[in-house]
C-alpha cells in the first residue's frame, strides 16, 4: 500500500491505515463465495455434526421466539422455507410440529444428505441433554445469539408430526402453491429482494406470514468479506470507487475477482431494514417484526470488527463512514452500521376488491 488517503468520486478523503489492513487480513477471500454451496456441496453434503447443527438451531429459535413475541402462534398448516441449504430450520419446524406440512426448497440437494428428520430428532435430544447437564450452550453464532434465544427452545421436542415433509430441488421462481408461513434464513443476499417479495406475496394466502433473517450490507464486514485499509471500505465506496481503490491503492489485488465477489450478492439496492419494509408493504406484506442484531461483546474475528472496537482500535467510527455512504445512499442510518443481521416478519393482508 503506497497511498495514505483515498479520495472518493464525491471528493471525500478517507484516511488509509496500514495497520488496519494487516489486522483485518485478506482483502477478499481466495475461493469464490459460491464455493461452499454451489461447488463444494453441489451434489451432496456430509451429515451435519452437533456443533454446526447447534448453530443452525439458534438461528431457527430466534425466528420462533420473534413469532411468539409478535403474538403469532407456532401452529401453521403449511410452511415453505426458501433457500434451505442444510434444511435444519424447516426440519426442526416439522419435527416440533410448528407447521403440519413443511416444504424445504433449494437449488441444490444439500439438505437431503446433510440431515434427515431422524437425525434432527437425535441432535435436538443431544442439545437438550447438554443443556440439562448444565453445560453452557453449545455454540451461538458470533457468540451472541445464545443470549437472545429463550431456554424453552431446548426442551425435548414433540415426537409425532402429523403432516408431510418435502425437500424440493427447485428454483423458487418456478414454484406454485399457497402457504401460510414462508421463511428464508440468511438467503436474501442471493436475491433481488423486490423480485422475491413479489413472488412470495403470490405464494402466501391472506393472513399468511413471511419471516427472514439476512446479513446487513452496512455492517463493517458484510457477506462479501471484501475489506480495505480503512473500516467499512467496501460499504462507504460505490462499486466503481471500490474497484478504483484497489487499482490505485492495492494494485496487487485481482480487481476482476473483487468485482465478481461484490456482484455475487445480487441485490444492487443493498437494502436497509426500511428498504425491505417499504418493498414488503408495496406487496401487501405488513411489518410485524423488525429486529436488529448487534454485537454486545468482542468475540469472534468478525465480531471484534464491530463498531465499538473499531473506534477504539482505529479511531475511525460509524459517523465518518456514514457521511461517505450518505453521498450515494441517503436512507442509511447509523444503526445500520452497527447491525450484523436483520430479522423481519410480515403479515399479508390482501387488498379488497373495491
Ligand atoms: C447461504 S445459503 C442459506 C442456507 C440456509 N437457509 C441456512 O440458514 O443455513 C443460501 C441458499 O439459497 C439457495 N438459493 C439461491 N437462489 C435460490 C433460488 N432461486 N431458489 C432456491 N434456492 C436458492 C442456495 O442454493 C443456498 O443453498
Amino acid at each position: 500500500m503506497t497511498q495514505t488517503t483515498f479520495t472518493t468520486s464525491f471528493g471525500d478523503t478517507i484516511t488509509l491505515d496500514g495497520q488496519y489492513r494487516q489486522w483485518v487480513g485478506k482483502p477478499v477471500r481466495a475461493d469464490s463465495p459460491t464455493h461452499l454451496y454451489e461447488v463444494q456441496y453441489a451434489k451432496a453434503a456430509p451429515p451435519l455434526g452437533l456443533g454446526a447443527f447447534s448453530y443452525k438451531h439458534y438461528e431457527a429459535c430466534m425466528i420462533y421466539d420473534a413469532l411468539r413475541r409478535a403474538g403469532i402462534g407456532l401452529d401453521f398448516q403449511s410452511m415453505l422455507d426458501i433457500g434451505s441449504g442444510f434444511a435444519a430450520m424447516p426440519r426442526i419446524t416439522w419435527v416440533r410440529n410448528y407447521a403440519r406440512d413443511v416444504t424445504a426448497l433449494d437449488l441444490f440437494p444439500y439438505g437431503v444428505t446433510a440431515l434427515s428428520n431422524a437425525l434432527v430428532r437425535r441432535r435436538l435430544t443431544e442439545i437438550a441433554l447438554a443443556q440439562r447437564s448444565g453445560l453452557r450452550n453449545l455454540r451461538g453464532p458470533m457468540g451472541k445469539w445464545e443470549w437472545v434465544v429463550s431456554r424453552e427452545n431446548f426442551a425435548l421436542p414433540p415426537v409425532s408430526s402429523s403432516g408431510r415433509f418435502d425437500y424440493q430441488v427447485a428454483n423458487v421462481y418456478e414454484l406454485e402453491g399457497q402457504f401460510d408461513w414462508i421463511n428464508s434464513s440468511l438467503t436474501l443476499t442471493h436475491f433481488n429482494h423486490a423480485d422475491l417479495f413479489a413472488k412470495i406475496a403470490s405464494l402466501l394466502g391472506d393472513g399468511g406470514v413471511f419471516t427472514f433473517t439476512v446479513e446487513c450490507w452496512w455492517y463493517p464486514v458484510n457477506s462479501t468479506q471484501i475489506t480495505g485499509a480503512a473500516p467499512w471500505l467496501c460499504q462507504r465506496l460505490t462499486r466503481d470507487d471500490l474497484l478504483r481503490y484497489f487499482r490505485e491503492c492495492e494494485p496487487e489485488v485481482d480487481g476482476d475477482h473483487v468485482a465478481a465477489v461484490y456482484d455475487y450478492y445480487a441485490d444492487p439496492a443493498h437494502p436497509t431494514a426500511s428498504d425491505y419494509v417499504a418493498t414488503a408493504v408495496a406487496n401487501d406484506l405488513h411489518p410485524v417484526i423488525v429486529e436488529r442484531h448487534m454485537n454486545a461483546r468482542s468475540w469472534s474475528k468478525r465480531a471484534s470488527l464491530a463498531p465499538p472496537w473499531l473506534k477504539r482500535e482505529t479511531g475511525q467510527g460509524a459517523l465518518e463512514a456514514l457521511e461517505n455512504i450518505r453521498r450515494f445512499k441517503p436512507g442509511v442510518i447509523v444503526e445500520d452500521l452497527y447491525t450484523s443481521h436483520y430479522l423481519l416478519g410480515f403479515r399479508k393482508v390482501a387488498r379488497g376488491n373495491s
